[in-house]
This record gives C-alpha cells, sequence and structure tokens, in this order.
C-alpha cells in the first residue's frame, strides 16, 4: 500500500512510522518544537541559582534570579559558543554566569555585565547586543517549563485538562522526591502509546496499576486535543487522575496531592530516555524510594512490552483494530497526524 494510503486508511499509525531516521528528524522539528517541556522541579532551582540541562540535544541553562520568576536560556556564550555550565554540575548557586572561555559575565537574566579586556575590542562593542539567548519559560504545578521555540502552543491549553480538572492539586507547592532516568529500546511513540493504552492495564499490570486504577467500568475520560484524562476512582477517596499529554507526557496525581510525571525524549528512531519524576509535600521524603520502587516495577512490566513491540513493529506489522479503551491513544495519533501534517508522509 503506498505511504499516503496507508496513513489515511487506518486508525493508528502505521508501523514505519515507528523506525524512520526521517521521522525522527522531522518530529524534532515538526512537533516536539510545538510544545512546552516540563524541564525541573522549582525545588531544584532556589534564588541564586542555575542548573544546566539537556533537552532534545539542545543545551540549556536554568537561572532563578534573586527576584523575579525563573529564566531559560541556551547554554551557551554568545561570544564563541562555549557552555557556561557543566550539564553534569548540578545546581549551582550563583549571583552571575561567568564564561569559563574569556570571562565574559552575564546576570542570571542573561544581560552582559561585562566582556574581558572590553577596551580592545577591534570595533565598538555593545555589551546590551550579546545577551544569553533566552527560551520561553513559565513555572506551573511546581514545575519549570521551556519552550525550543518562539510560538509555542499555549501552556494553558497544552495543560487544559489538567487545569480544569485538577486545578487546586496543581496548585499545591510540592519538591522534588525522587527521580530515574532509563533509556529503552523502544521509539517514544510505542512508549507514549503504551502509557496512554488503558486495555492492557489489567492483564499487563493486575497487580500494579490495575489495583490503583480499579474496575474498568469505573473509568472517566476526557480528551482535549493536546490533552488525555483517564480518571478513576481511588480507594482512599476521590480520583486517581491519569493525564496523558502531548508531545509525551504523563501527569498522574493521587487524591493526596503526590504527583508523578512520566515522559519519553526521543533519543532516534529506536530508543527514548524514560524520565520519572516524584514530588510532593516535602514531608513525604522519606517514603520516596519505596513509592519509586512501586512506580518502577510496573515501568519494568511496560519497558519488556515495548521493547518488544519495537522488534515486532521493526517487522513489518499492520497494527490491530482500535479498542474503546485505546481512544488516548488514537487523540494523541490525531494531534501528531496535523502537526507532522506532509511530512510524516513524504518521509516514509
Ligand atoms: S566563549 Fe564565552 S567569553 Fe568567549
Ligand atoms: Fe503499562
Amino acid at each position: 500500500m503506498d505511504p499516503q494510503a496507508d496513513l489515511r486508511s487506518r486508525p493508528f499509525l502505521p508501523a514505519w512510522a515507528y523506525g524512520s531516521t526521517q521521522v525522527a528528524a522531522a518530529e524534532l522539528e515538526l512537533y516536539a518544537k510545538h510544545f512546552w517541556h516540563p524541564l525541573a522541579c522549582a525545588s531544584q532551582l532556589p534564588p541564586g541559582s542555575c542548573l544546566a540541562l539537556t533537552l532534545l540535544d539542545q543545551p540549556i541553562l536554568l537561572s532563578q534570579p534573586l527576584d523575579g520568576p525563573p529564566r531559560a536560556f541556551l547554554n551557551r556564550c554568545p561570544h564563541r559558543g562555549v557552555a557556561l555550565q557543566d550539564p553534569g554540575a548540578g545546581t549551582l548557586a550563583c549571583r552571575r554566569l561567568v564564561c569559563p572561555y574569556h570571562g565574559w559575565t552575564y546576570g542570571l537574566d542573561g544581560v552582559l555585565l561585562a566582556g574581558a579586556r572590553e577596551a580592545d575590542f577591534l570595533e565598538p562593542f555593545e555589551r546590551s547586543a550579546w545577551p544569553l539567548q533566552d527560551l520561553a519559560c513559565q513555572l506551573l504545578g511546581s514545575l519549570i517549563w521551556v519552550a525550543l521555540a518562539p510560538d509555542p502552543i499555549p501552556l494553558a491549553e497544552q495543560l487544559d485538562l489538567v487545569q480544569e480538572e485538577a486545578r487546586p492539586l496543581l496548585d499545591q507547592p510540592r519538591v522534588l522526591l525522587a527521580s530515574a532516568t532509563q533509556e529503552l529500546a523502544s521509539n517514544w511513540k510505542i512508549a507514549h502509546d503504551n502509557t496512554l493504552d488503558d486495555y492492557h492495564v489489567a492483564i499487563a499490570h493486575p497487580t500494579t496499576l490495575h489495583r490503583e486504577q480499579g474496575p474498568v467500568r469505573h473509568y472517566r475520560y476526557r480528551l482535549s486535543r493536546c490533552a488525555t484524562l483517564l480518571a478513576t476512582p481511588h480507594a482512599a477517596g476521590g480520583e486517581f487522575l491519569t493525564f496523558g499529554l502531548a508531545p509525551w507526557t504523563h501527569l498522574l496525581f493521587w487524591p493526596d496531592g503526590r504527583l508523578a510525571l512520566i515522559q519519553f525524549l526521543p533519543k532516534g528512531p529506536g530508543h527514548c530516555q524514560m524520565g520519572v519524576w516524584l514530588l510532593g509535600r516535602p514531608e513525604l521524603e522519606p517514603g520516596a524510594q519505596a513509592w519509586l520502587a512501586e512506580i518502577q516495577t510496573f515501568l519494568a512490566e511496560d519497558q519488556a512490552l515495548v521493547e518488544a513491540a519495537q522488534i515486532g513493529y521493526a517487522s513489518g506489522l499492520v497494527p490491530g483494530p482500535p479498542h474503546r479503551l485505546e481512544q488516548r491513544i488514537l487523540q494523541q495519533q490525531a494531534l501528531y497526524r496535523e502537526l507532522m501534517g506532509d511530512a510524516l508522509i513524504g518521509s516514509n
């Protein structure tokens, strides 16, 4: 079947979209840049500090000035391109950023404060023309969100269902209690699809996630353009809220205010990096490792499945019919198709 017909005639994305280097490259430009990415918890960045990170191979520097909101910049000195901070260094207390190459010095707001030996440049030199390149940055839900393009979908739209269904929970102050990262031998879309797939939970996670989410007959769904929600009654009262968000992020809220964030960042067509952050009130810290172990138990069940599916897709699978409990996958794939547009067809 020709790729256009293949793409239009089937409910799920065709298997070739999960193994193509060209699709993977196009996704970074046409999909990832439309969205905001949670890069850190605000508790990791106290006033007067900075934190170097990498997002989709872009070097990023977060800073928290003594007053005002957090800021995000390319971690790249405008003079000759050197990183201002080492991405392995973690959070560093600092009042200003001094480039390790020629010593240009910037404020935490990105303004160039001094260039070394300024009087001796061959042409007149204006400090104000050489700030750090800043990126869109917002603080929401104790998380620092960054966009890699100047015109992303508004964060309020990306998180619309979260704001409508979990606003009081979202606004609770939280700290990062535990985190883990792991590489999966799976395209990010298989891992994201799997985390949106409510059809497999009772079978693949009978003693883990299924216990948390309860009987399928009580599932409550909401879908918007960018977000999906599965809400299930929780044994402790209230609801357990499972949000699947574009591009590859999942937010799980417990009624007591705990929040687990799971995301699958692409690493080429055949791999992704799974990140798990557990957030909550600081007094929950003593139980955080046990909570992380619980989450990692069901994620290990998923790892085996998504890595096996990656091999199956690569062997030319035609995906089977969609189930009602897979509606969250279809919703996210509809947005993906919309934003990828002709690039998806042209990439095959
Ligand atoms: S590269 Fe930063 S001061 Fe030269
Ligand atoms: Fe799963």
